[in-house]
């Protein structure tokens, strides 16, 4: 999170009796790294504990990523097609995960049907980042708008729903520790640098509590240990009016991101949007490009030999890639190099701007593939830089 937040009524000091309405709330203390990092009060009409049925949940998604891929042996470049993943079901039942290591999870979501019940990750903070569609994400802290081109952030083990009238397209990463805005954007007192590639503004916290009517009790599943379990209460257990501190979830346009822009060409990590322990993210958003004579803006063949590579390309024309299409997925593990297919390479001399959109994971230890990947794969990537001339 961002910076302090507030939203609906608090008490005057936290752990002292406050009413409201005739009655005294109960405090939620939601916290993180044990009680040792940011943290923030919630003030309830009722604390919720009243747990009456806990049972497994059932779904058609088997695609948490305890599944490993047996057939996964040969380290190539890769290309997953994602629009090939039908769309379909609940947020639980269309979301896949493609790629796994102990600090993160990448994926994708393409539900076209609201869940009555609310998602809870027990395991890892989430980012989904919507690349198709728009409407409400319903979280305890309150209800956040998005739309199209937005990074939602979910604190590990905020209730969530989402409520859309069309299908989603999100692309999903989960992330096991210190998942958020990298340190280096900040000054010691907490607050953005003034060369951070984004502002205080630009993030938006909940703006409205949740009301769900007195009706509506709806369950929650809960992730843990990529397991789900499905938890009853006898009435919604999140009755908010209030919460303030730094633990909330918040969305962030893409859009809204400052990209830095240079002479000749700045490495990827010039474009972080955000970090965790074990993983970075960038965006590459529309831009100018390098302006010194002769120089190639197109990235220059490379290997990171610390870095596996995802990137999901979201919209414009790539600088660096043929044959990639809307919503593709690319993966470049380290031990191989990689770098921009050839005519690309030569054709970006003078290109002076581009309009392309995508968002990239780069993660230190090697990621793993799921069954699920391997289903979307083209296979005939990883020989795609090989041109009649370069044979
Ligand atoms: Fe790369």
């Amino acid at each position: 999170m961002i910076d302090y937040r507030k939203l609906g009524v608090v008490s005057e000091k936290p752990h002292t009796v406050f009413e409201h309405e005739g009655k005294m709330v109960a405090e939620h203390v939601f916290t993180r790294d044990g009680f040792s990092d940011l943290y923030s009060i919630l003030y309830q009409k009722r604390a919720p504990t009243h747990e009456v049925k806990v049972e497994a949940f059932e779904s058609r998604n088997k695609g948490f990523p305890h599944e490993k891929d047996d057939g996964v042996e040969l380290l190539k470049r890769r290309h997953l097609k994602t629009p090939k993943h039908p769309s379909g079901g609940t947020l639980l039942e269309s979301r896949k995960t493609l790629f796994f290591n102990d600090d993160c999870t990448v994926g994708i979501a393409r539900p076209d049907k609201q869940s009555d019940e609310f998602f809870i990750n027990g395991d890892c903070d989430e980012l989904y980042f919507v690349a198709e569609g728009c409407g409400v994400l319903q979280t305890i802290f309150g209800e956040i708008d998005f739309r199209e081109g937005d990074y939602l952030f979910l604190p590990k083990a905020v209730a969530c729903r989402f409520r859309f009238a069309h299908p989603l397209y999100l692309f999903v990463v989960e992330g096991t520790k210190e998942f958020g805005i990298p340190r280096e954007f900040r000054l010691s007192q907490g607050q953005l640098r003034l060369d951070a590639p984004f502002t205080h503004r630009d993030f938006r916290s909940p703006s409205r509590l949740l009301n769900l009517p007195e009706s509506e009790n709806p369950p929650f599943v809960v992730k843990k240990l990529n397991r789900l379990s499905k938890h009853e209460y006898t009435e919604f257990p999140y009755q908010v009016i209030g919460w303030d501190g730094w633990c909330y979830p918040f969305a962030f346009s893409v859009h809204a991101y400052q990209p830095k822009t240079s002479s000749v060409h700045l490495p990827p990590t010039i474009h972080t949007v955000f970090s965790a322990r074990g993983f970075y993210m960038m965006n590459f958003v529309p831009r100018i490009l390098d302006y010194a004579k002769n120089a190639i803006p197109c990235p220059y063949p490379h290997s990171s030999v610390d870095c596996d590579e995802i990137l999901f390309y979201v919209k414009g024309e790539f600088t660096s890639r043929k044959g990639i299409e809307q919503y593709s997925m690319s993966y470049h593990p380290c031990g191989i190099p990689h770098g921009p297919h050839p005519e690309k390479y030569e054709k970006s001399v003078g290109v002076r701007e581009t309009n392309e959109l995508a968002v990239m994971v780069d993660t230190f230890a090697p990621l793993k593939m799921t069954r699920a990947a391997v289903s979307l794969e083209d296979d005939a990537y990883h020989y795609s830089w090989n041109t009649k001339e370069h044979l």
